[in-house]
């Protein structure tokens, strides 16, 4: 009997024991096992700007890779005709796109280039060490220097400066992306593209045009006046959207830069298949939105199955149409109308009450006392267009089939712009009739300046074959 008992007694020992030693082993996980990757050889790593990604790791062994990072402050566009002078890693903004795998050493060269005004550093979130960095990589203008780490967390992680004042240089630019990926790869998807947003604050309100510094207040307050992906209003719109064929699979890395705003990142008409929350190992599926904090990224991944135009936003949605915000995905391939069948059928829906609308004022009918050229009344008036026209009448005046006219070669009003002057500032209801097809919605009246109504109607007149009358303030008031 009491032998029985001891055997019981020391049976409970041994199983403490393994079960702590595994449990020990657990807690320490694979980080411990990274550290101790083999490295072998060396290469240069491929940096590309966004929205490119270098080529997947894929079967590669764990090597040092080396990193040549230059930065350059440079003077650039935050939006038509609104110049900034970005401090940027590569050259762009967000800076280059790096692709590691686990276990890599990265041997990193930072140079500052010798036109540049300022020193900077980087402190890199996939670094583990003091400072993600930062405090090995200083580097005054016309110098180099090199620091180097072992990559043992999978994930995708942001890089940015952190030289004091450093929401000044990450407000300027100065961030971008790094991915670790896992032994043997990210599985393979058929387009990838990489995303970062960020928000940035001028002197000039959001589309005053010239050179704008940088506005210290503004950024304390984290008043925004731009919230932008990839460096620019319009960076990933046009001709700059990011395409992918119905079937295909698509991976976006996104980061958000901040300095100040937490992004709610969506897909407008997709679903993400795969989140990667923030970036990490833990995957959660069939995402509408994903909440992207400053100094953080998201990996997402969806297959497309419709053709399209879908809207890349940052849900918070103000910033969207009003401060930049707005990238475009555009798939082409055959519908599936069982999937999404578009629209089928369209009668008229007048209830009793239903007005013009009206888009409140944010200021004066007043003009400013400076004179423009055409061309700048042109570039101002597209700025408008862009964000106040182009939802329903579309990118190049295209209209919308049974729903908004067209403006290109439009014969509404080529032959008297007052009523495109009347449509602008005191709305339109009814049917109209535009280059022989009937129209019937609800126009509403929007709240511009004279000099705002006559600069989006010289753009639209000197725009898309409607030949080049320009309108004035003066013919706009006119018509109040
Ligand atoms: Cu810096």
């Amino acid at each position: 009997m009491k032998s029985k008992f001891f055997d019981y007694k020391l049976l409970a020992v041994v199983c403490m024991s393994f079960l702590m030693t595994t449990m020990v082993s657990c807690s320490k996980g694979k980080n411990t096992d990274n550290s101790k990757i083999p490295v072998s050889g060396q290469q240069a790593a491929e940096l590309t700007a966004p929205p490119k990604v270098p080529k997947p790791v894929g079967n590669r062994g764990a090597t040092k890779l080396i990193v040549n990072m230059e930065i350059i402050e440079k003077e650039g566009e935050l939006d038509n005709g609104v110049k900034y002078v970005f401090w940027t890693y590569g050259g762009s903004v967000p800076g280059s796109f790096i692709r590691t795998r686990v276990g890599d050493v990265v041997e990193f060269h930072l140079k500052n280039h010798p036109d540049n005004k300022l020193p900077h550093n980087i402190d890199l979130h996939a670094v583990t060490g003091q400072g993600g960095g930062a405090s090995s990589s200083f580097v005054a203008p016309g110098h180099e220097v090199v620091f180097s780490f072992k990559v043992i967390n999978q994930g995708l992680y942001v890089y940015h400066c952190a030289t004091a004042p450093v929401g000044m240089h990450i407000a300027n630019g100065m961030y971008g992306l790094i991915l670790v990926e896992p032994e043997g790869g990210l599985p393979p998807v058929d387009k990838e593209y990489y995303i970062m947003q960020g928000d940035f604050y001028t002197k000039g309100e959001n589309g005053q045009t010239g050179l704008q510094p940088f506005d210290m207040k503004k950024a304390i307050d984290e008043d925004a006046d731009y919230v932008v992906f990839n460096g620019k209003v319009g960076a990933l719109t046009g001709d700059n959207s990011i395409t992918a064929k119905v079937g295909e699979t698509v991976r976006l890395f996104v980061g958000n830069g901040g300095p100040n705003l937490v992004s709610s990142f969506h897909v407008i008409g997709e679903i993400f298949d795969k989140v990667h929350i923030e970036g990490g190992d833990l995957i959660n599926k069939d995402v509408q939105t994903t909440l992207i904090p400053a100094g953080g990224s998201a990996i997402v991944e969806f297959k497309v199955e419709v053709p399209g135009t879908f809207i890349i936003v940052d849900h918070s949605i103000f910033r969207t149409f009003n401060k930049g915000s707005l990238g475009m995905l555009k798939v082409t391939g055959d519908e599936n109308k069982e999937i999404y069948s578009g629209k089928q059928t369209e009668g008229i829906y007048l209830p009793e009450g239903a007005t013009i609308q009206e888009i409140p004022a944010s200021g004066t009918t007043e003009t400013t006392s400076k004179t423009y050229s055409l061309q700048e009344k042109i570039t101002l008036g597209k700025q408008i267009y862009d964000k106040t026209c182009m939802a329903c009448h579309q990118t190049s005046g295209e209209g919308m089939p049974n729903a908004f006219p067209p403006l290109a070669n439009s014969d509404y009003f080529k032959t008297d712009p007052n009523k495109a002057i009347n449509a602008v500032i005191h709305g339109l209801s009814g049917e109209v009739t535009v280059n022989g097809k009937k129209y019937n919605s609800v126009m509403p009246k929007q709240a511009l300046t004279d000099e705002e109504v006559a600069n989006v109607l010289t753009y639209v007149t000197n725009s898309w074959g409607n030949g080049k009358q320009e309108i004035t303030p003066a013919m706009v008031k006119s018509k109040r």
